[in-house]
């Protein structure tokens, strides 16, 4: 029997694995430099250090080391994006298109962006959580700027088509933003073939660090421009001030280059674990259905829906198992998951669903154990309310 709790909720965060943390260990104490005091080795070491994680994200979704942007994580990178691109662009256009079940830190920039009188517009998605093409050419007006399409959703793992889009928006001379804090590392991402001009990820998600991450901005073919949102030193080519957190970087780096290399195996163990525990739910739990697409998915997500069984209610007292409901809880009510309800099964499965997201350290003894403890679980709630 595996021991307890086992943590199956990777798309809220990872570990920090041990080679990232070797990698970052020196930085705090011997190399401590300042990245932007390049007068002596101190500095000097710290910057190099910068550059060569610059390097190493960059090759991670097939950039160049100069078009990366460092950040605070991806809220940042996707607030960047967002302000910054409709800032530095608003002569062109005041509208942006992006779609329902983005992540909050779109979802709340575009809402911020509405206030300040730009218009955007919401795709809807389909049952799978994919977006139409047709209706994104539609929603295109001259005055669109930008395109903020998600790489993978965070709930429900369903892959976007970023090559169709990125050639939606090139053909309409609109930028394409995805925001890519889940699909990178996970499955391959390339900026020239899907044609991105900005996108958003975060260290912590694939095995590094918190609190830091990177915007990608394209710099030829177009070069795009994004008007800063923290002023200060001029750092990182002057479009986002303050001291560089180096051993945060250097993580991000490390974390990258691991992810590059390992992708395809990882993902390859991940997709039949997900596998394995899809196959032992359904096995055991009447009536378990997939949230999300069956085949454009992300490795190591599963959310599904368990009919009569409340999520929240599921998960109060669960102590052996990490997983996620799809639902946040607000101060004065639960709200059902923005991502499932528009789905469009109705708020019913949004308030019964749950949300697995796999990782490394997820071997199969663990998910064996994983589908006995959501049986046992599922089967104790549909008693208690068949008896009622
Ligand atoms: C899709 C998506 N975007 C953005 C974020 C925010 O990332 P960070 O925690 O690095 O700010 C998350 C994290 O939950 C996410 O899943």
């Amino acid at each position: 029997m595996p021991t307890t709790p086992i943590y199956m909720d990777h798309h809220a965060t990872t570990p920090v694995e041990p080679r990232v943390l070797a990698a970052m260990l020196p930085f705090f104490t011997e190399v401590f430099g300042n990245a932007a005091s390049k007068d002596h080795e101190f500095g000097y070491q710290a910057s190099h250090a910068v550059e060569q994680a610059r390097a190493q994200v960059a090759a991670l979704v097939g950039a160049r080391p100069d078009e990366i942007i460092f950040t605070s994580g991806a809220t940042e990178s996707d607030n960047l994006a967002l302000f910054g691109v409709a800032e530095r662009y608003a002569d062109r256009g005041d509208h942006i298109i992006t779609c329902v079940t983005e992540h909050k830190a779109i979802l709340d920039a575009a809402k911020r962006l509405e206030a300040q009188g730009r218009r955007v517009s919401y795709l809807g998605v389909d049952q799978y959580g994919q977006i139409d093409l047709d209706e994104l050419r539609a929603a295109i007006t001259p005055q669109t700027v930008l395109i903020s399409i998600m790489a993978a959703n965070n709930e429900i793992g369903t892959l976007a088509p970023l090559a169709a889009i990125g050639q939606i928006a090139r053909d309409h001379g609109v930028l394409f933003h995805t925001d890519a804090t889940q699909a990178a590392g996970y499955v391959p991402l390339d900026v020239q073939q899907m044609q991105i001009d900005l996108l958003s990820l975060s260290a912590h998600k694939m095995y590094g660090p918190k609190g830091v991450g990177a915007l990608y901005v394209r710099r030829s073919g177009p070069r795009v421009r994004v008007a800063p949102q923290i002023y200060g030193g001029g750092h990182e080519r002057g479009m986002r001030s303050g001291t560089l957190n180096v051993p945060g970087i250097v993580g991000l780096g490390a974390a990258a280059e691991i992810a590059r290399r390992e992708m395809k195996q990882q993902a390859a163990q991940l997709r039949a674990r997900t596998a394995q525990l899809f196959a032992g739910l359904q096995q055991r739990i009447a009536g378990v259905a997939l949230n999300g697409h069956p085949s454009e998915r992300l490795p190591h997500n599963l959310n599904i829906y368990i009919p009569g069984v409340e999520s929240r209610a599921f998960i109060a007292g669960l102590k052996d198992l990490a997983v996620a409901t799809g639902s946040a809880c607000t101060s004065a009510s639960v709200e059902p998951s923005h991502v499932i309800s528009a789905l469009g099964f109705g708020e019913e499965r949004a308030h019964r669903s749950l949300r697995f997201g796999l990782g490394r350290s997820n071997d199969a003894a663990q998910v064996d154990a994983a589908i006995a403890i959501v049986a046992r679980r599922a089967a104790e709630l549909r008693a208690m309310i068949a008896a009622a």
